[in-house]
């Protein structure tokens, strides 16, 4: 294990195309906030960075949109969504942009060493051009009829329907989904990055070296290096972004998934002197946070591109988490199905740490994850009020009612085991949240916290002060039992605010002005000290440090939601015209929603499919292509080969043995060079999470379905 003497951490920069929201901040802003503070508390010397990625196709398509100058565009969300961060106590050291000077410099002088050490491949290559709107095509801008299964809404890469994985020259009758114009061929030179050439040290660094790494993204990573690395352009044709610094190559900027990268170098660099410092010593700890559609970017791609250049250090961790759903379906910034930060801190002023709260107690970290708005409001209510709040609220009324107003003192000769054991907790959650803070188990570590304030109530239910109080008169001795449990519940408020303040940095600092203390309390140091406020020394009145949350609030939110819902267009064309902003870039990834109800059909019509239930024998990943799965199929009367489209759901070990329905009459079709001899019968629930359609209780193979 390295001594690390410095952290470096670093929170994906989001492209500045239109407003934060829960997703954004869910997925990594919120991990990392909680992270960064927690490092600060141990006063370890630590940089935050984090700035608006202001390149790329999904700036100039929105530019394009609005009728505006991509410039115009990132000017006006990067300050949007920099405000919505601050609001949100995102604590960046550093909120930066890709379009700065400092920026365009780093990036195009990393791309330049590389070039002249001779680490890009030169090739022309002919790629698709839109004469409408005069610029070349990414592949997600081309749409097509699937050669697979016929959607006619097929995208240049990927259908969406089949999960096929695509290239725009397999589409049938493709048109730009800029200007629905038939996009030509046009031959163009890029520079690519040979990644195949760093495949055997990617191998035994991440899947020899980082084994501790979350299962979702070391997974990620060995199914990519599992599947043979290839050269990738890291150049296109643009006039916005930075340019290549090559004589020639006017109207080429690098790939912006080569610059924004390098804007986390750029950054820091624009931050402090002392960057290198940071980058370049190997005794810094480098933690990437990101969303789980960008951990090839950060885990494979950069890696190696920081390797080639050499002279940088290498990330110690990416913890990465999947994605948050919102009331069951996807978040989509294209249908407007999605909550905004800046609508939400309009609607609930000054609940900043509520939607903490409930975005890291219900973080995606080891799986897709559902935001809902009851749930935000049964954990504001049962847990934020009635457990943490309740505990700190009633501590303090308490002791102004039975001590004066001032920490009482702690007398040792009436002392119980009960006393023991509570303050013996405080040590003990602090070890146990230090040890989850660290593997980066964010809900987990916050369960701790707030499990501590419900151990307070129930030692102060055991203890029942206001009971004993009644007696006061005939025994004044027993105001040392009162004294005694208030002076224990007082100093567990104060451990409280130290652990609760990387979670929930705006409750902690009432808690401070509340027993007024300064700042220097939060110290990590301090938590589990049973002797954190003196004896005598008086406090404020409480303040509720949460408000419980009504019926009508959430229900406001759930009718906003659907009235401001963006119904699918019928064409991809029409949906990249309507689309609100995304911050992302993901609408053209994401599923159009539809009733799927497809016209009437005749018996005769379904008697021609011939169904049959079969049992997997075998599956495995299909080499290059992330959504497929090879199954051999069993269906009693032969063994089946069968390509299906549900990688991305299903691992392949899981499945073998499972009962499926299986259209047994189609004609085959090659899929990655695979005969595919049918189709597997697959449920879609809500949120695009599929399922298999098998008979209830295991049934002999070959039997008809009808
Ligand atoms: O997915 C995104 O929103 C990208 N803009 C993230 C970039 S992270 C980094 F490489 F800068
Ligand atoms: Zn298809």
């Amino acid at each position: 294990m390295t001594d690390f003497k410095r952290y470096l951490v670093t929170a994906a920069l989001p492209y500045a195309n239109g407003p934060v929201h829960i997703g954004h901040l869910s997925g990594c802003y919120i991990p990392a906030d909680i992270y960064v503070r927690y490092q600060r508390a141990r006063k370890q010397d630590i940089q935050f960075i984090c700035g608006s990625d202001e390149h790329g196709v999904p700036i100039t398509i929105r530019a394009m949109k609005e009728g505006v100058t991509p410039q115009e565009i990132v000017d006006k969300y990067h300050a949007f969504m920099g405000k919505s961060f601050e609001e949100m106590g995102i604590s960046f050291d550093i909120y930066s942009r890709t379009s700065n000077k400092i920026h365009h410099e780093t990036a195009a002088g990393f791309f330049k060493k590389l070039y002249d050490e001779g680490l890009f491949e030169e090739k022309e290559t002919e790629q698709y051009f839109d004469e409408k709107a005069n610029t070349f095509l990414a592949d997600r801008y081309i749409i097509g009829t699937c050669p697979v299964c016929g959607n006619e809404n097929a995208y240049g890469d990927q259908c969406e329907r089949c999960g096929s994985t695509l290239s725009p020259e397999q589409l049938i009758n493709p048109r730009s989904a800029l200007s629905d114009a038939v996009p030509v061929k046009r031959k163009t030179k890029h520079w690519y990055f040979p990644l195949q050439n760093y495949e055997p040290w990617l191998k035994e660094w991440i899947l020899e070296g980082h084994k501790e790494w979350k299962n979702n993204v070391y997974g990620q990573c060995k199914s990519w290096l599992d599947s043979g690395l290839q050269s990738r352009a890291m150049t296109r044709d643009s006039n916005w972004g930075v340019k290549v610094p090559l004589p020639g190559a006017e109207g080429k900027v690098l790939y912006v998934w080569f610059d924004a990268p390098i804007g986390y170098i750029s950054a820091t660099k624009e931050l402090t002197d002392k960057w290198a410092d940071y980058w370049q010593q190997s005794d810094t700890k480098l933690v990437h946070f990101i969303g789980k559609d960008n951990i090839v970017f950060h885990c494979i791609i950069f890696p190696a591109m920081l390797k080639a250049h050499g002279n940088y250090v290498l990330p110690d961790n990416v913890p990465a988490n999947e994605f948050l759903n919102l009331e069951g379906e996807k978040i989509s910034t294209s249908r407007n199905w999605a909550v905004w930060v800046h609508e939400y801190l309009n609607d609930f002023p000054d609940q900043q740490d509520v939607l903490r709260y409930v975005l890291c107690s219900n973080a995606p970290e080891t799986k897709d994850n559902d935001f809902t708005w009851k749930d935000f409001q049964d954990r504001n209510n049962s847990e934020l009020v009635s457990i943490f709040g309740n505990f700190v609220n009633r501590t303090f009324v308490l002791m102004h009612k039975l001590c004066g107003g001032k920490v009482p003192n702690l007398h040792a000769d009436v002392a119980d085991k009960t006393d023991e054991n509570m303050i013996a907790e405080f040590e003990a959650t602090k070890t146990r949240v230090e040890n989850l803070l660290e593997q980066y188990k964010f809900r987990d570590a916050l369960f701790e916290v707030i499990d501590l304030s419900r151990k307070g109530n129930k030692y102060m239910q055991e203890k029942e002060p206001w009971i004993v109080a009644k007696s006061l008169a005939d025994n004044p001795e027993k105001q040392k039992l009162i004294d005694n449990c208030l002076h224990i519940c007082l100093q567990l408020t104060a451990n409280l605010a130290v652990l609760i303040n990387p979670f929930l940095p705006f409750t902690a600092k009432k808690m401070l002005h509340m027993m007024k203390v300064v700042e220097k309390m939060l110290d990590w140091e301090n938590a589990g000290k049973a002797k954190l406020l003196s004896v005598g020394y008086s406090l404020r009145e409480p303040q509720l440090l949460f408000r419980k949350i009504e019926d009508t609030e959430v229900q406001a939110q759930i009718s906003k939601l659907e009235a401001n819902r963006i119904k699918p267009a019928s064409t991809q064309s029409e949906a990249v015209k309507n689309a609100k902003p995304d911050a992302k870039g993901s609408e053209a990834k994401e599923q159009p929603v539809t009733s799927n109800q497809k016209p009437e059909i005749v018996y005769d019509d379904f008697g021609k499919i011939d169904l049959k239930v079969g049992t997997i024998l075998s599956a495995e990943k299909v080499a290059k292509a992330d959504k497929l799965l090879k199954l051999e199929v069993d269906l009693g009367f032969e063994k089946r080969t069968i390509v299906s489209g549900i990688a991305l759901h299903f691992k392949p070990e899981d499945i073998v043995g499972k009962q499926v329905v299986v259209v047994t009459n189609l004609a085959p079709r090659k899929m990655k060079g695979i005969e595919s001899n049918g189709m597997i019968l697959m449920a879609e629930d809500k949120a695009g999470k599929l399922h298999f359609v098998s008979p209830g209780t295991k049934i002999d193979e070959g039997s008809g379905v009808s």
